[in-house]
């Protein structure tokens, strides 16, 4: 392949932006160099999203675009959800891809990618028979503060509308040692917050003899030095357990903030989708979370319209909204997936519904945010400076608890902020973010 320059674009979750990071370091290490344009590149690599029909919508779309590039010495590449999903089908309905891989193959990219410069047109990494996580030295991370750092892949749940297990295959745990050492790594290379990322991190085993579990593992990396913040995400309420809690009331470096997704409200509902488990199991851990030794934001994802859903199980779901006061939420249309045992449910509900009771969800949640980011004002919080709205004269903080936080600062006319920790006052709150001013301490 001449000039070796590739392209790259990214859909989906936090575990697919950072396999992005492995893949553009794997590229590199292989002598590619990175564009920002698919037109200047050799090689256009799409990092896809299955979760929705729409996210798969997308990358069909951009291939489509580029259609008549074929034959004109590009090459294209659909990786990830959609890639492993559609499989080979991609060949026939985008005749001008030449390598389709999921994540699960991802350990074989340097291969696929000598076999795409010898000139063969059909590449493929599709097999979900591993026991191995996609661990390489060459990462190449977007932030210089804030690092992700991958603990477990794939998921054994069966979440009757998830197309997860499909895309990622198995769960794997990667060794507390291989995770310990990348964590204080990145400490020394200055990085100062770590997120740790799986499907479903709580469900994280050590496969070493040592056998740590989620909480000893959170506890561990929050205690390497030069690392004030650690975040996680996602959780699993099933495998939520307590000493999750107990781990982070023991150590502020493990930020405030817990993503707890409930789906639905409704047990029924719970037990259609195979969540394992029912409203007040998952309102218990709620309980666990607001009777801590300090206080956690909580935010959750909501799907609506899931098949069977009636009214009183929707009422039920806002319900659950009340009592639990979220500080924020994801909200979806349920969206049918191919392979999923949600697929064959009956009792399917229309578009329009789904769409009326989306809206019925976002308004209460928008009361709510109002109302709980006002309760902010005028208390200090301390926020990573993150970047600068240059329009509004504001830098762009985050909270340990997940707000954004916006605000100005006396002496900002010199350098930059981003990457330091600061005090700021919080003077207004919106829906979806607070604003205020940075403040000395003494
Ligand atoms: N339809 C709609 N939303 C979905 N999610 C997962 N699968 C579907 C689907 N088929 C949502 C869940 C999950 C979030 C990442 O995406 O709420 O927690
Ligand atoms: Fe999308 Fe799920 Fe794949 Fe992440 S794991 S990219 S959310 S389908």
């Amino acid at each position: 392949m001449p000039g070796k320059t590739f392209y790259l674009e990214t859909f989906g979750c936090q575990m697919n932006a950072h396999d992005s990071e492995k893949v553009v370091g794997t590229l590199m290490a292989q002598g590619y160099s990175q564009v920002e344009t698919p037109a200047e590149a050799h090689l256009v690599l799409y990092n896809t999203c299955s979760i929705r029909d729409k996210a798969e919508q997308k990358v069909f779309n951009r291939l489509q675009n580029f259609k008549r590039e074929a034959g004109k010495g590009k090459v294209f590449g659909v990786l990830g959800c959609v890639a492993q999903q559609e499989g080979e089908k991609i060949f026939e309905r985008a005749p001008h891809v030449s390598l389709v891989a999921g994540s699960a193959s991802y350990t074989r990219l340097g291969e696929m990618l000598v076999q795409l410069e010898a000139g063969n047109r059909h590449v493929t990494g599709l097999s979900l028979d591993t026991d191995e996580t996609f661990d390489t030295p060459f990462t190449r991370r977007d932030n210089p503060h804030r690092a992700y750092i991958t603990i477990i892949e794939g998921c054994d749940k069966s979440c009757a509308y998830c197309v997860v297990p499909f895309t990622r295959g198995p769960e794997r745990s990667r060794t507390a040692e291989s995770v310990m050492t990348e964590a204080r790594r990145l400490a020394e290379q200055g990085y100062t917050e770590i997120q740790l990322l799986g499907q479903n991190v709580n469900s994280y085993r050590d496969p070493s003899p040592a056998g740590w579990d989620f909480a000893a593992l959170l506890a561990r990396v929050a205690e390497v030095s030069g690392i004030r913040r650690v975040r996680y995400t996602t959780s699993h309420p099933r495998d939520f357990v307590r000493s999750i809690v107990d781990a982070m009331d023991s150590n502020p470096v493990i930020c405030d903030h817990v993503h707890l997704p409930v789906q639905s409200g409704s047990s029924k509902v719970l037990a259609a989708m195979d969540r394992l488990y029912t409203r007040d199991d998952y309102m218990r851990r709620i309980e666990w979370i607001r009777n801590a030794k300090r206080p956690y934001s909580l935010t959750t994802d909501i799907i609506v319209g899931f098949p069977g859903e009636t009214e009183e199980d929707f009422g039920q779901t806002l319900r659950l909204l009340d009592e639990v006061q979220y500080d924020s939420l994801f909200s979806f249309k349920y969206s049918p997936r191919p392979n999923t045992a949600a697929l064959e449910m009956g009792d399917k509900i229309p578009e329009e519904e789904k769409q009326r009771r989306l809206v019925i969800v976002q308004e209460k949640q928008r009361a709510i945010q109002i109302r709980r980011n006002a309760e902010s004002i005028g208390v200090v919080r301390e926020v990573l400076v993150e970047g600068r709205h240059q329009a509004l004269g504001q830098w762009i903080g985050r909270t340990s608890d997940n707000r954004t936080l916006n605000f100005t600062h006396p002496d900002s006319g010199g350098g930059s902020l981003v990457g330091t920790y600061l005090p700021v006052r919080v003077t207004r709150a919106g829906p979806n973010s607070l604003v205020g001013e940075s403040v000395t301490v003494v």
